[in-house]
């Protein structure tokens, strides 16, 4: 269910723009939140770029350990991921919890870092910090090189999603602002699929 993703076709992860968790882990305490701004910014080696603003406590285990993963979640766990955007990790480190704990959140360790990855999303992407404490201190923005990909093959296939009438459940959601969300449109890729220009894009 879960196969490893190209580092060429990495990118496509997120191309689309879903709302991922962010999850992270230092010295035993581990945290994940919601963030709706993370984007692609290279394909080989895949880079990412993640906004993480200065009051989360994931910023925080992210710049600690050097390390976090990038989770898409799906519809099937759409309320989980709204929850975890919602609550902050240090309020629940003080009532002796995580998030996961709190939110009965299974974790399975990423084969490439050990970091916490969320289970019930299709695609997670284990990525190295790149240090830019530039872009880190005047825009919340964080570089990944993504070190370790995978997707589950029930909705990305061959390096591409399969968003079918028979998948719904596992679509990526995308966040509209104000607690809104959009689902990709059913068939699109089959119905709008261009010749390809290059192998990468
Ligand atoms: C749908 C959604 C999208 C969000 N996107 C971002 C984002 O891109 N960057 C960010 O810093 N916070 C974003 N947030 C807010 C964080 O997830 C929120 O502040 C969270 O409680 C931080 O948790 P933490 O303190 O445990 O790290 C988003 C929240 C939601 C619900």
């Amino acid at each position: 269910m879960k196969q490893p993703v190209e580092p060429k076709h990495v990118n496509r992860l997120i191309n689309h723009g879903p709302t991922v968790l962010v999850s992270a882990e230092h010295a035993g305490r581990r945290n994940v939140m919601a963030a709706a701004w993370s984007m692609p910014v290279e394909f080989v080696p895949p880079r990412v770029a993640v906004v993480l603003d200065k009051t989360t406590y994931t910023r925080e285990l992210v710049l600690a350990s050097g390390r976090f993963a990038l989770n898409v979640p799906c519809r099937a766990v759409m309320d989980l991921a709204y929850s975890v955007g919602s609550v902050s990790g240090r309020d629940a480190a003080v009532q002796g919890e995580d998030k996961f704990q709190r939110y009965g959140i299974a974790a399975f360790a990423g084969s490439s870092l050990g970091l916490p990855l969320v289970e019930g999303c299709v695609a997670w992407l284990e990525c190295r910090l790149i240090s830019e404490p530039h872009a880190q201190a005047a825009y919340d923005t964080f570089f990944g090189e993504v070190v370790g990909a995978w997707a589950d093959d029930r909705v990305f296939q061959a390096g591409r999603w399969s968003f079918r009438a028979d998948n719904t459940e596992l679509h990526t959601v995308h966040h509209l602002g104000g607690g809104a969300f959009a689902l990709p449109a059913i068939g699109s890729e089959q119905a709008r699929q261009l010749p390809a220009r290059n192998e990468a894009a």
